[in-house]
């Protein structure tokens, strides 16, 4: 049965922009806000139906703007309130919905409420934040997300407060009411503007064991650990279910929830239909398993049989109970053709393959500014290129590692760091090309004079075709967004069968996710099929190959 309950937000696709990294308009090297507008015509070229903008909101920017200074202001680097308005306006008019990243689980520690926080314990917004006092050192021993314990002591205070990210990112405390109404007050006051949707940020971690136990066993240098006592407890679901009454309930407002480290179980209780919580999560079970586990040096790839594996489950476990979202990229994630595709001799291919998988499940799927042109990882020779605070921490630990190289070390950061995704939007193979006439502040991909905006438009056979085209049969085939999925078995660990059956159509994709060419076993293409769109340019009128390509993709249509 096709999923019945029609949304925009179903519909859409959306495009992920980092603004600092996507068009710069006055040439200082940052990407701007009037950048971004002048770019508006290429995103409705792509056919996308809205736009998630990372933080532009005031930040001292020790994580590129996830450590707001002030909710309600726009960072002087980006522009002014009135291009913010402006964009709003200039997209509206043209159909495109705008959705801002909010974050909910820290500030800065330059925001007024954290300022005053520190004045004293009997300051009204000390209670805003996680402030314990313990006598022999750090209350326990968790560690933070970028490296080194969660805690900070403040001398004034004689006291440490919380921080799962940063030192200047201390963590809000969701327990007090006046808080959370502070923060419904300012996501009411963006929504009044225009704003269409938020993408919430670090959403699991809301709700802290404020027992603070100790994690029992010590792993020098683990990210993040300590998570069972953050991650995914009961009361985040309180919170949400009353930011969803007092915020979004009453208004056409869409939410998708970051949600690292979550199971399809957890997922229901977050954005189950029944729940009146999130719309939908962002999972991350494809990354959590390479990148999220095991040892940091181990080579980064996802393997198609993990792609396979972890897509099924979802689809299946999701399905007419809450609606899934569909990713492979984010400013926060290497690049997918270099991490589970060919960056090499088969970009094109895996990257038009890639966009199959991304465009014909269901669910609503987001594009990561440059994926449509299929941008590599950068490879920075030297550490001191990389700008990611992240980075620099996974670098700090490696380097106390005595065993390790270098050389080694790099390979490790090539693969894992966050900036693969943040070198500057390719435009052009002008200087810089073409994001701004200044040095970026962060540095080019050394590929940009091949690979870009410009080049792939002009190529009717290039990725950004490709992604244009499967994003109109979106649009022309609802039975493509809302059909039921259902696996269709391949034993081939590098081929990804799977049909969408709709309430007109039904179609069937088959996927080789591979670098060999591969037997297809499956025969559901024989079967009435039409061959609709493949990433080889014989595919139509060769329908019934028994032999799949390298990375060769093809998508099938029949009536019911
Ligand atoms: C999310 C963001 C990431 C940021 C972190 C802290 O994971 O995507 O970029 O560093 O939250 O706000
Ligand atoms: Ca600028």
């Amino acid at each position: 049965m096709p999923d019945q309950h029609r949304t925009w937000w179903k519909e859409a696709v959306i495009y992920q922009i980092y603004p600092m990294s996507f068009m710069d308009s006055n040439n200082d090297g940052i990407g701007d806000l009037p950048g971004l507008m002048s770019k508006l015509d290429y995103l409705q070229y792509l056919g996308i139906d809205a736009l998630w903008i990372t933080p532009v909101y005031d930040s001292p920017n020790d994580d590129n703007g996830y450590d707001v200074r002030d909710y309600l202001s726009i960072a002087p680097q980006f522009g002014t309130m009135k291009d913010m308005e402006t964009l709003i306006e200039e997209l509206h008019s043209r159909g495109i919905r705008l959705i801002m990243d909010w974050v909910l689980n820290h500030s800065s520690d330059e925001h007024e409420w954290f300022e005053k926080a520190c004045l004293s314990k009997d300051n009204p917004y000390h209670d805003y934040y996680i402030f314990q006092r313990h006598e022999n050192g750090p209350p326990c021993n968790w560690r933070s997300m970028f490296g080194g314990s969660v805690w900070q002591y403040v001398e004034k205070l004689q006291e440490y407060y919380l921080h799962l990210y940063s030192r200047k990112m201390p963590d809000l405390n969701w327990e007090n009411p006046e808080m959370r109404q502070a923060v419904y007050d300012m996501m009411l006051w963006w929504i009044n503007k225009g704003v269409d949707g938020y993408r919430l940020d670090s959403l699991a971690t809301l709700a802290k064991d404020t027992s603070f136990p100790n994690v029992p066993s010590s792993k020098e240098d683990g990210l993040g650990w300590g998570g069972r006592y953050f991650l995914n407890r009961s009361p985040v679901h309180e919170y949400l279910k009353e930011m969803n009454e007092r915020v979004f309930s009453s208004r056409d407002v869409m939410t998708v929830g970051e949600t690292g480290f979550i199971s399809p179980e957890d997922a229901l209780k977050y954005a189950g239909y029944e729940r009146k919580e999130l719309d939908t999560v962002f999972q991350f079970e494809i990354f959590d398993r390479i990148l999220g586990t095991g040892d940091i040096t181990e080579p980064a790839s996802i393997p198609p049989a993990v792609l396979k594996q972890v897509f099924t489950l979802w689809q299946e476990k999701l399905q007419d109970k809450a609606w899934n979202t569909l990713f492979l990229e984010n400013h926060d994630l290497p690049r997918s053709v270099s991490l589970m595709g060919d960056d090499g001799l088969y970009r094109e291919l895996s990257a038009k393959a890639l966009a199959t998988l991304l465009l014909t499940l269901q669910g609503t799927p987001y594009i990561f500014q440059g994926q449509e042109i299929g941008m590599t990882n950068v490879n920075y020779s030297r550490i001191d290129s990389y700008r990611d605070i992240r980075t620099f921490s996974i670098y700090d630990q490696l380097k106390k590692r005595k065993n390790l190289s270098e050389e080694e070390i790099m390979k490790v950061i090539h693969q894992r760091s966050r900036d693969n995704a943040r070198s500057p939007m390719q435009w052009n193979d002008s200087v810089y090309a073409g994001f701004s006439k200044q040095k970026p502040w962060i540095s080019l991909n050394a590929n940009y004079s091949s690979i870009n905006v410009e080049n792939e438009m002009g190529n009717p056979n290039s990725i950004l075709h490709y992604y244009r085209d499967l994003i109109r049969l979106r649009k022309n085939y609802p039975d493509l967004v809302y059909g039921s999925f259902v696996p269709s078995v391949s034993s081939n660990e590098d081929v990804f069968t799977y049909c969408r059956h709709g309430k007109e159509y039904d179609f069937f994709i088959a996927l080789n996710l591979g670098k060999k060419e591969q037997d297809l076993e499956n025969h559901e293409q024989g079967k009435n099929y039409k061959p609709l769109i493949g990433n080889y340019s014989d595919f139509i009128g060769k329908d019934n190959s028994e032999k799949i390509r390298p990375y060769e993709a093809r998508v099938f249509i029949k009536k019911r």
